[in-house]
């Protein structure tokens, strides 16, 4: 199941895509569910054995009925703002599987999150864990953090989403842990549990996980030895998933760098995957509005457009595009460039990309883009937001329509001085 040809038709599970662009309209982000819980279901089988809490990364793809998907498979959720928080539940996640992190909390997202009665705060510096010590105190409540660590270790991935480096904003120097625990232990309102950590995203390479949970687990011993009580050891997300033909580590890969590594401290672990979980889940389905022939090369022109998948114009990133009407065996490839109606030239989704024939009116996908997609997708040049499918076996449901025009306004004032 999950998205392939089927009778000559790209399908989700057993729908035609052709029949969602007919009833929902294009562009359209289309998941899989039975994708969802198959990617789940290994993540959790591979960690099976450890004690472990696994926090599905809703950032990734925050949309109510892509978390309650997973969340019915046991994932609790990490979080990063109050927005995320109040989905998470609205999802049916119980609060004492959601996991908060983020460098910038404020003072009103924890008190938020203090209400709800979360597992896990991950605080990320030495202010900010003085500010949820007033905050909890005030309330009467106990905080549980652990302190994000920075191991320093290079993730090896995309420079813009490498985060487990000094210099980035993440986390606190693995150096400068000590003495954060030292004088954080009596503060009022915080039980420090523990310490995690997020190296990055898109990791394709399990050698940086190794040097980092090595660098927690001396940690560990460390503020053990120094009397701290530690039981918890959140190690992040970061698996990276392939794009196109790379050859990428497995859960269960990643699961016996863990054993190896961590296993025997007998913390109990969080992890907190979001793009191995819906990346494959999710497709963006489009609709060729022009063949346009240049000079020296030919365009596609889609209905969708940057503001709907911004991975290509914002980090270059690739996604295999394929027509929904499954190509002859013997078809000719040719190179198009692959863009949207934006006006501005970073609206390119590909460059000479080879591509079996295509007329307008055609429909295509864009592959792997159930992580990061939908998630930031913007209204830029007055486009509505896609709408949201979810296919399961037969049966498929909008579980976000598209916006309206109307709405892309209608909170909109003019004060009454203009004109
Ligand atoms: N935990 C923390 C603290 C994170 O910051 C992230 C992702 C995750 C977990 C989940 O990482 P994953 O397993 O999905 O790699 N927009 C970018 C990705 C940004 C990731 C940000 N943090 C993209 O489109 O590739």
């Amino acid at each position: 199941m999950g998205f392939a040809y089927v009778n000559g038709a790209y399908s989700a599970d057993h729908v035609d895509l052709t029949t969602i662009a007919d009833a929902v309209g294009t562009p359209t982000y289309v998941y899989s569910a039975s994708q969802l819980v198959q990617q789940a279901k290994r993540f959790q089988a591979a960690v099976a054995g450890l004690d472990a809490l696994v926090c599905f990364a809703i950032k990734s793809n925050s949309n109510l009925a892509v978390i309650a998907t997973l969340a019915a498979t046991g994932l609790g959720a990490d979080v990063v703002s109050a927005g995320e928080i109040a989905r998470a539940q609205a999802a049916g996640v119980p609060a004492d599987r959601i996991v908060f992190a983020g460098v910038g909390k404020t003072a009103d997202e924890m008190a938020a999150a203090l209400e709800a009665g979360i597992y896990q705060f991950n605080v990320e510096s030495e202010v900010e864990l003085a500010v949820l010590s007033e905050i909890a105190a005030a309330r009467g409540a106990v905080a549980p953090v652990c302190v994000r660590v920075n191991p320093d270790v290079d993730a090896g991935t995309l420079s813009k989403i490498t985060t487990g480096r000094k210099g980035n904003k993440f986390g606190v120097d693995i150096d400068l842990v000590p003495a954060l625990f030292a004088q954080a232990r009596r503060l009022p309102g915080i039980d420090l549990v523990g310490v995690s950590m997020h190296l990055g995203s898109l990791l394709q390479d399990l050698a940086p996980y190794r040097a980092a949970f090595q660098r927690m687990a001396d940690l560990v011993r460390g503020l053990r030895a120094a009397g701290h009580t530690i039981t918890r050891l959140d190690l992040g997300g970061g698996l990276g998933v392939p794009y196109r033909d790379e050859v990428l580590p497995t859960p269960e890969d990643y699961a016996q760098i863990v054993r190896e590594t961590v296993a025997d401290l007998g913390c109990r672990l969080v992890f907190e995957p979001g793009r191995y979980l819906t990346a494959d889940a999710g497709v963006l389905l489009a609709r060729v509005v022009y063949v346009k022939d240049g000079s020296d090369r030919r365009f596609l022109i889609l209905d969708a457009a940057m503001n709907d998948l911004i991975r290509p114009a914002l980090y270059n990133a690739w996604h295999t595009v394929r027509p929904v009407k499954q190509p002859a065996p013997d078809h000719l490839e040719q190179p198009v460039d692959i863009v949207g109606p934006i006006c501005e030239s970073t609206d390119r989704f590909a460059e000479g990309r080879m591509m079996p024939p295509v007329a307008a009116g055609d429909l295509v996908v864009f592959e792997t883009a159930g992580a990061y997609g939908r998630v930031m997708a913007s209204s830029y040049n007055s486009r509505p937001e896609p709408a949201e499918v979810l296919v399961r076996g037969r049966d498929f449901r909008t579980v976000k329509p598209r916006q309206s025009i109307q709405a892309l306004f209608a909170d909109e004032t003019i004060p009454d001085w203009t004109g």
